[in-house]
């Protein structure tokens, strides 16, 4: 490791600002190293804990009160002391197995506080706030104490007072799934409720008017704020309860119905982090590490066994109709598809694993995913019963699992596993050694998990206690034997990935496969511009880019992909993940017998990075990111457009001193939209350096990718 480790942990007295108004004393406070960002901290008249934050003096979040409810206890949060207080620091240099960036700088300042009830049973906790110059994370720690063992949370009650009412891109506060799209709206009238029952999500539960984190906002002077959460571990996911008169938040966390209650307990036990990401321009927001930085660092060791790359699948093909997941033909899998055909179309014929090995192997590409593999699938999605559809074990017999990884390994491609759930965890759980040993056994090193449909047992939620401990299980069992996982319909991302590094991707939003099959029309132009903003500061995203048949009007005529093939291309680069799909039929990358001109920049992007830096951008609007590929001094960039049309000037001054760099520009070709024009383009060659600087036409819903090759 060639991070460089220095703590430097110091005592000192905590200041005594006494920013004080008539009931509430803030006693102590903290600052980020940069002194910009200040967290000020006391109790309040009722002996509640509170917090403020201030950026560059100026107040962000108001007064906040913190609490907790357990059962059959008495409120937590109030008649409480301050008993001791405690300062450190933290500056030191890590390094990303892979990652948006290799080095990644932890510097902060921290204040603990412990606060106690008065009186003889009296119940304790710490608050731990961390600030860094991006943002900052607090977090709950109880000690072990006299009068809490077991506990069962019935909720937390973490206020974020904000300011104003800010400009908002929120989803839902969905216990079950991050599946809907953004909404853009002013924090005032935020309505999760009206986003219940959308036709596409079979399981979806939006109890609260409530919004999901990460949360984005601009405020009326033009400051970026977004609220999440860190080292979410043994826990349930927290949503933001909205206040739309007061702007107030409050933490909502996730239940269940069998618990009864949020959380179920033992003494001593640490919340996650209640974060906030604070910027003055949007890209600071996606330049900051706050959320890997609140988590510990690796704790599984070595990781060479999974390798960033890009992958195809016998996936897309499912998704529009082509093929189907079953091959029993007793059923259609995709019930979003016009007509269901209610025949055998298999897809995961070996015939067709060799042909996209055959097509990968030809390209350059190292993966190869296959769905549909294994029995089961006729039971899927329509069985009142699916706990144990699956085995993961089990191929269909038109599929010659030995016969596609021989073949797949003398072609040099890697095939990834597919463990669909149907949301039965138990079953999984029993099965996992024995699937997780068969992978190994046949050289397979990664996992797309799935967790598709309401969570078996009844009462149970996907963003809940004990499906976190779930998905927490499957990573470090998967760890033991050296897997890695990509999961679907998974928990959020808090930056577990420090920690465990082989927690590679996940989707948790609305993902490419929206755009084959959604009775709303799929994902609009803005979507991407918004998620770059949001669901992507949290970690990685398997997105799946690399749509060129855009319009597929040959399988569907009533959904298409809501970008220019341009775009498509720029996805490689602005959405980040360390597998990236090449997501389209192979025969959908080939023009007359020869490869799409356009498709050398799949061929040529990169999947792990030096380091990246957003060169412009403005949350839902659009966004340009640069990426220097690790271990060469290649960079590429991309950058996306929702609904606007834009000349985007790309400034090169990124690139080092005295060096010129060969340039492929994929653009959006004359007239080129996202509906009436898609798969317009152009593709320019130049030599460019430092100092140069272009402007590059966006068509709605278009954008560009560059590739600066080194001379
Ligand atoms: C939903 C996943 O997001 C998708 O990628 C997958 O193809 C299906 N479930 C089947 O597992
Ligand atoms: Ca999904």
């Amino acid at each position: 490791m060639k991070s460089t480790m220095r703590l430097l942990a110091m005592i000192f007295a905590v200041a005594i600002v006494s920013i004080s108004c008539s009931e509430t004393e803030l006693q102590s406070s903290v600052s980020s190293p940069d002194g910009n960002l200040v967290v000020n901290t006391g109790l309040n008249a009722a002996g509640t804990p509170v917090y403020a934050v201030t950026f560059k003096g100026k107040t962000i979040v108001d007064t906040s009160a913190v609490g907790f409810e357990f059962k059959d206890m008495e409120y937590l949060g109030r008649n409480m002391t301050l008993t001791g207080a405690s300062s450190s620091t933290m500056d030191e240099t890590w390094e990303m197995p892979w990652g948006e960036q290799r080095l990644v700088q932890n510097t902060y300042n921290e204040l603990k506080l412990d606060y106690s009830e008065q009186g003889d049973a009296a119940r304790k906790f710490s608050i731990v706030i961390r600030v860094y110059d991006d943002g900052l994370g607090f977090r709950f720690e109880f000690p072990e104490q006299e009068h809490m063992k077991e506990v069962l949370l019935l909720d937390e009650n973490t206020e974020f007072a904000l300011t104003g009412d800010h400009k908002v891109w929120w989803l839902p506060g969905d216990w079950d799934i991050y599946e809907q799209l953004y909404t853009n709206s002013k924090f005032s009238e935020i309505d999760a409720i009206s986003m219940r029952d959308h036709p596409a999500l079979v399981a979806t539960y939006i109890p609260e008017n409530a919004v999901n984190t990460p949360v984005t906002m601009k405020t009326d002077s033009g400051l970026y704020l977004s609220f999440h959460e860190a080292d979410l571990t043994n826990y349930s996911g927290m949503t933001l309860k909205v206040d739309t008169q007061t702007y107030k938040m409050t933490s909502e966390l996730v239940g269940s119905e069998r618990l009864g209650g949020k959380a179920k307990l033992t003494v001593p036990f640490n919340t996650p982090w209640r974060t906030l990401q604070v910027g003055e321009s949007a890209g600071d927001l996606i330049e900051s590490n706050l959320i890997v930085n609140l988590n510990e660092p690796n704790e599984i060791g070595d990781v060479s066994y999974f390798t960033p790359m890009k992958y195809v699948g016998i996936w897309w093909e499912m998704h529009i109709g082509k093929s189907t997941w079953d091959m029993e033909g007793s059923q259609d899998m995709n019930t979003y598809i016009e007509g269901a055909k209610n025949s055998s179309r298999h897809g995961a014929t070996t015939e067709n694993a060799m042909r996209y090995i055959d097509f990968a192997a030809a390209n350059g590409i190292k993966g190869l995913l296959v769905e549909g593999w294994n029995t089961g699938w006729d039971q899927w999605i329509n069985t009142t019963d699916r706990e144990g559809v699956f085995d993961f074990m089990t191929p269909y017999p038109d599929y010659d699992f030995d016969a596609v990884m021989a073949y797949a390994k003398e072609k040099g491609v890697e095939v990834i596993m597919h463990h669909e759930t149907s949301a039965a965890p138990r079953t999984y759980e029993k099965q996992m050694e024995v699937a997780y040993n068969f992978m190994k056994e046949n050289g397979m090193n990664s996992v797309k998990t799935g967790y598709v449909g309401k969570i078996i047992p009844e009462g149970e939620y996907h963003h809940g206690q004990w499906m976190v401990n779930h998905y927490h299980k499957v990573l470090t069992e998967a760890a033991k034997k050296k897997i890695a996982i990509n999961a679907h319909e998974p928990i959020k991302a808090t930056g577990k990935r420090r920690t465990y590094p082989n927690a590679i991707s996940r989707e948790g939003l609305r993902g490419q496969e929206f755009n084959a099959w959604s009775p709303d029309g799929g994902n609009p132009p803005s979507h991407l511009p918004t998620v770059a903003f949001t669901r992507m500061l949290s970690g990685p995203i398997d997105f799946t880019p690399g749509v060129f048949n855009i319009k597929f009007d040959e399988y569907m005529t009533s959904n298409q992909v809501n970008t220019t093939l341009a775009q498509q291309l720029a996805l490689y680069v602005v959405i980040y993940s360390p597998i990236q799909m090449v997501a389209d039929l192979p025969e959908h990358y080939m023009v007359n017998g020869e490869i799409h001109p356009a498709f050398q920049f799949i061929r040529d992007v990169a999947v792990d990075w030096e380091q990246s830096i957003v060169l412009d951008g403005e949350v839902g609007d659009f966004v340009v990111i640069a990426r220097q590929e690790k271990g060469s001094e290649n960079w590429f960039v991309g950058g996306i457009t929702g609904e606007t049309v834009r000349a985007q000037e790309v400034s090169f001054d990124f690139l080092p001193e005295g060096k010129t760099y060969t340039a492929t520009i994929y653009k959006d070709g004359e007239g080129a939209h996202w509906n009436d024009n898609p798969t317009a383009y152009a593709i320019e060659t130049m030599e460019v350096a430092k100092d140069t600087k272009v402007t590059i036409a966006m068509a709605a819903g278009g954008g560009f990718a560059i590739s600066l090759m080194a001379n």
